[in-house]
């Protein structure tokens, strides 16, 4: 871009900013309402970049906190281009989440809505989005889990874990794990050549994500757009591929299959979905499903090597099981439901670690909550590390302590401050399959192996929570039925 075209571009900026900032505000003047207490920042960046040098740090608290304390609970700030209200109060998220498609629709930046495509779940609105996000669920929930999906999930963890010596970089295992999980379930692929190829080209759509979606100005952009279309591409081929062995009698037990037989995008009963509608779904799943459950697999792993005492009383719940059932032996549905010490480190670290640290949507009208107006257009921000965050709703919140979870009466005595998975119409359809996998793969790694970081790590927040180093670990492989066969003396 030449120096005239950026002077213009800077000053078109500018100049919207003001005039945005200037109309909402007189908006809400005349009708005497009043916006959350809070600043606009710079013109146009607003305070987006005081967002981002906290959250490329291993403490990002400060900026909410901060803001908190001068505040409130809800506060105006204006991050991403966008003025937003910025909530940390659990009924003010509650009201958010359960209230979409009536008051306020989901928004994602523009980088992520061109590259998911428009019949991914997440961008679904209305009655097709009711109809998908059910489907979605009944994919996902315990029967289904508990009859076809444990097994696959059992079996494919240990091949991964197979592969396992020195040195390990736990981020990327975590990532092939979820990876091959989620392409199992949607198209009954085991791991093999070309999901490895999918694999590669889908880390270029994720990380396209997170760039400025304009081609001219961001190679990664670029990069992803390509990526995407190849991923299209291959995705679109299994589909007809399937169509054709459909056509000659051939059914299979995954996601595609539902999605031959669902009424498709135009509700037609038994109409069936079109190839692009099929692709764009399953693109969006694989989006969801495996960055999300790979960093939390990562990060418990991290928390309990820092915690040694969560991390033996982990291991003596699964060494209980495996010795029950021998080496070799894959886990049950019963295996699964006696973990309860597993499902404490599991809340402890979505509670803590923050994936999905809120969700944005617009307000869709003007909006009163608490004494204040959120204007028809505004972004709000529901934010659910605050909450997990708080001293308030969490005693000690900001340490990890598992044994919290154990408290017959819950963790905390407000409600509604636990929300991982969201909550309303656009609750996580995948939220008992990510407990699932995680339970899982925790089994198998403390009972075949003990581990050491390989190097110092740093957990950050910006663009998206992950280990600066992809969590590099040393691994040893330990037998527990040797380690008992030595301490028994045979
Ligand atoms: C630890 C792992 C996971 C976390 C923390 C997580 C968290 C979330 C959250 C907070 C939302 C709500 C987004 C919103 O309200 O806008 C969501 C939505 C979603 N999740 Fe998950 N998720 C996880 C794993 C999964 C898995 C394994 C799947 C696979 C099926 C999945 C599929 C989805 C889909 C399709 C949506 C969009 C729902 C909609 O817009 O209706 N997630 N997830």
């Amino acid at each position: 871009m030449d120096a005239i075209n950026l002077f213009l571009y800077l000053f078109l900026s500018v100049f919207t900013f003001y005039l945005v900032r200037g109309m909402a505000v007189a908006h809400l003047r005349r009708r005497k309402n009043r916006l959350p207490p809070g600043t606009l920042g710079l013109p146009f960046i607003g305070e987006t970049l005081q967002l981002i040098s906290a959250y490329k740090t291993e403490n990002p608290e400060p900026f909410i906190d901060d803001r908190v304390s001068k505040y409130g609970n809800i506060f105006t700030t204006h991050v991403f281009g966008e003025p937003t209200v910025f909530s940390a109060d659990p009924e003010t998220n509650r009201f958010i989440l359960q209230n979409e498609g009536r008051l306020f629709e989901s928004s994602y930046p523009g980088s992520i809505q061109n590259l998911l495509g428009r019949y991914s779940l997440l961008l679904m609105r209305g009655t097709l989005h009711k109809r998908m996000h059910s489907l979605t669920m009944s994919f996902a929930n315990s029967s289904i889990l508990k009859d076809h999906l444990l097994a696959d999930i059992d079996r494919l963890v240990r091949l991964n874990l197979d592969s396992w010596t020195g040195r390990v970089f736990l981020m990327d295992e975590a990532k092939k794990i979820t990876f091959n999980l989620t392409v199992k379930q949607l198209m009954s692929f085991d791991p093999c050549e070309w999901t490895e190829n999918l694999m590669k080209e889908y880390m270029l759509v994720i990380e396209g994500f997170f760039s400025i979606p304009l081609p001219i100005f961001s190679s990664t952009y670029r990069k992803a757009i390509q990526a995407r279309t190849k991923v299209a591409e291959a995705l679109g081929l299994v589909v007809r591929d399937r169509r054709k062995e459909r056509e000659g009698g051939e059914r299979k037990n995954d996601m595609l299959e539902s999605l031959f037989e669902g009424d498709g995008a135009a509700g037609v009963e038994g109409g069936g979905f079109s190839d692009e509608e099929i692709v764009d779904f399953i693109l969006a799943l694989l989006v969801a499903g495996y960055e999300t459950t790979s960093t939390i697999m990562t990060l418990a792993v991290k928390f309990l090597t820092e915690t040694p005492h969560a991390l033996s009383q982990l291991k003596e719940e699964h060494e209980e099981i495996r010795l029950r059932k021998g080496e070799v032996e894959s886990l049950q549905w019963e295996d699964y439901k006696s973990m309860p010490f597993t499902q404490c480190v599991v809340n402890e670290t979505l509670r803590i670690a923050n994936i999905i640290s809120g969700v944005f949507r617009r307000a869709m009208t003007d909006i009163n909550i608490k004494g204040y107006t959120i204007p028809k257009g505004w972004k709000v921000f529901a934010s659910f590390r605050a909450v997990h965050l708080d001293h308030e709703h969490f005693k000690d919140a900001r340490t990890f302590d598992p044994w919290r979870w154990q408290n017959s009466a819950g963790p905390t005595s407000s409600p509604n401050v636990f929300t991982p998975f969201g909550g309303g119409p656009r609750r996580c359809p995948g939220y008992e399959l990510a407990r699932v996998e995680l339970s899982v793969f925790l089994h198998h790694l403390v009972t075949r192996f003990s581990w050491v970081p390989a190097e110092a790590d740093k957990l950050i927040f910006f663009p998206t929570t992950r280990m600066q180093k992809r969590y590099p670990i040393n691994v040893q492989h330990r037998s527990l039925f040797d380690q008992r066969e030595e301490e028994n003396g045979l």
